[in-house]
């Protein structure tokens, strides 16, 4: 917290530039949390809630019910404890069926509808020129109005490709912030990324209705020092995932747009969970309270040169990805590279049933009864982590429930990677496996091998979108809040192995007994 005084809000919104606004929306935000206990998933975030308050305080219903239902594994905190040391205290390297609930990550887990099922019957497998492409291409061209897409069989090979015709050393690549593999991506080309998030975004526990927007003063002053011409791309997350799942505003979109547009940088949006961000817009920005989702979403990629997509997110699909933009000279390039990496143009890296299902679920996704419940079931969690003390990243984000783990272990110095102990204490305890989002994911190395801490330490509980239900999220945390309470027994982790890239995939840790 350094030099930010948690409890002078007026510092803190001041700092922030748009005082009157988040005044409003924490007082808001704070009766909507106080209301959130009076039944299970109550509407309480609208912006009309004081409205549906007086009269239509139901629970917010799961918009679906269950035709096909998977097993889940039960085991005992005894053979978790063995299994965890097997796997190194590394989430990734333990088996899914000797997990409970499963919160790695909202990346290709989520339930398909009895439609995307339906579509996958009908996925035309052509080599070229198939149906199901053509489902596929109109689907994104309607959804954003860019008119060349590109499939690709995940988000990271759509970066791949991308990153490789504009990246190279001495390049920058800005961001509000980049994923993992998009920082991979981009340094793996010899380029440097370089994250600008805004004020509020780095205070994991105060909220503000944006947190995911960028730093446009801070954007103006980089283009001016380093030049335009050595940033080849700006790449807006939505949301914003490594930042807490928070949401980006219009404004913010628009004025990043004019900034890059004075200066002729493409501007590119990393779309994974577009339709999450838009529900956020349409929640908290005025103006777009009476805005449907899809216009809302139209309105979004409107400011951008192009996107980067992984349809393991909002699109409800186990796999696939895409590019889709307007210059048809990079489309070129970016399909040269896709004969040679994902295959021919009208099916990259997929299936034809895999771009039915993801033409049916980019629509699905927009649905304004399912953004509701999505958004809703993540703040639900939220505020009973917060009712019970557990320091959490606020407001609730659009995907995941992320732990601060710095607040959640304070005896555990950041060396000693606290989110990661937090992780193995949560798979011992319940069942649960979450991720890590600290510096085990995002240290680096000084040249003395000291570790360059992240600037936060949390834990991501990642909620698969239609997959688990209400009793699944109230087991959740009873397990968090029973682990909060007995946090002082959890100890710090060293590492044993790790690689040079991406480390949290394969890294193996062995805890510091005391
Ligand atoms: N961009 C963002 C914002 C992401 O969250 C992800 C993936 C990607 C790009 C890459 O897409 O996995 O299809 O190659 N995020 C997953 C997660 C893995 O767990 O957050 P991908």
């Amino acid at each position: 917290m350094d030099s930010f005084h948690p409890h002078d809000k007026n510092h803190f919104y001041r700092a922030a530039g748009t005082a009157i606004l988040h005044y409003v929306y924490l007082e808001k935000y704070h009766q909507a949390a106080l209301l959130s206990f009076t039944a299970p998933f109550p509407l309480s975030s609208h912006p009309h809630y004081s409205h549906y308050h007086h009269h239509c305080m139901k629970t917010i219903i799961e918009p679906f019910r269950i035709k096909s239902v998977e097993p889940i594994y039960f085991n005992t905190a005894e053979a978790r404890q063995l299994i965890l040391e097997k796997a190194f205290y590394n989430p990734f390297l333990i088996h899914s069926d000797d997990v409970l609930i499963d919160l790695l990550t909202d990346s290709g887990t989520s339930a398909m509808s009895s439609n995307q099922w339906a579509g996958i019957m009908q996925g035309d497998e052509s080599y070229a020129g198939s149906p199901s492409f053509f489902r596929f291409e109109k689907a994104i061209k309607d959804i954003t109005g860019l008119p060349l897409v590109i499939p690709t069989h995940q988000g990271r090979a759509s970066e791949k490709i991308l990153f490789s015709i504009m990246g190279g050393k001495g390049k920058y690549f800005v961001s509000n912030t980049l994923f993992d593999t998009t920082r991979a991506n981009i340094e793996f080309s010899g380029a440097e990324g370089v994250d600008m998030i805004c004020e509020e975004g780095r205070y994991p526990t105060v909220p503000a209705p944006f947190k995911g927007n960028m730093d446009t003063v801070a954007l103006q002053k980089f283009i001016d020092e380093k030049g335009a011409e050595h940033i080849p791309l700006c790449i807006l997350t939505v949301t914003n995932n490594s930042g807490g799942g928070q949401p980006v505003s219009m404004q913010n979109i628009r004025e990043v747009h004019a900034i890059c547009k004075a200066h002729a940088i493409p501007l590119f949006i990393d779309a994974c969970r577009f339709a999450e961000n838009a529900w956020f817009i349409k929640l908290r920005e005025p103006g777009y309270a009476d805005t449907p989702v899809p216009e809302i979403v139209r309105e979004l990629f409107s400011y951008a040169d192009g996107c980067t997509m992984s349809a393991k997110k909002d699109a409800f699909a186990n796999i696939g990805g895409f590019l889709a933009m307007h210059n048809e000279q990079l489309a070129q390039q970016c399909r040269n590279l896709l004969v040679i990496t994902e295959g021919f143009p009208t099916y990259g890296g997929l299936a034809g049933r895999d771009l039915e299902a993801i033409a049916i679920g980019l629509h699905e996704v927009m649905d304004e009864h399912y953004l509701q419940y999505r958004i809703r079931s993540i703040e639900y969690l939220t505020n009973k982590l917060i009712a019970a003390g557990v320091p959490v990243m606020q407001p609730a984000g659009g995907h995941a429930v992320y732990l601060d783990a710095k607040g959640f272990l304070p005896h555990i110095p950041v060396d000693q990677y606290p989110g990661q102990a937090l992780v193995g204490a949560l798979y011992v305890h319940g069942g649960i496996r979450g991720v890590e989002i600290g510096s085990l994911m995002f240290g680096k190395y000084d040249e003395q091998h000291q570790l360059v801490p992240a600037a936060l330490e949390l834990v991501r509980l990642a909620i698969p979108r239609r997959v688990y239900t209400q009793s699944h999220i109230d087991y959740v945390s009873e397990v968090i809040i029973e682990v909060f309470n007995k946090r002082n027994e959890i100890e710090g982790l060293t590492i044993l192995e790790e690689s040079p890239i991406l480390r949290h995939f394969t890294v193996k840790l062995s805890p510091i007994k005391k």
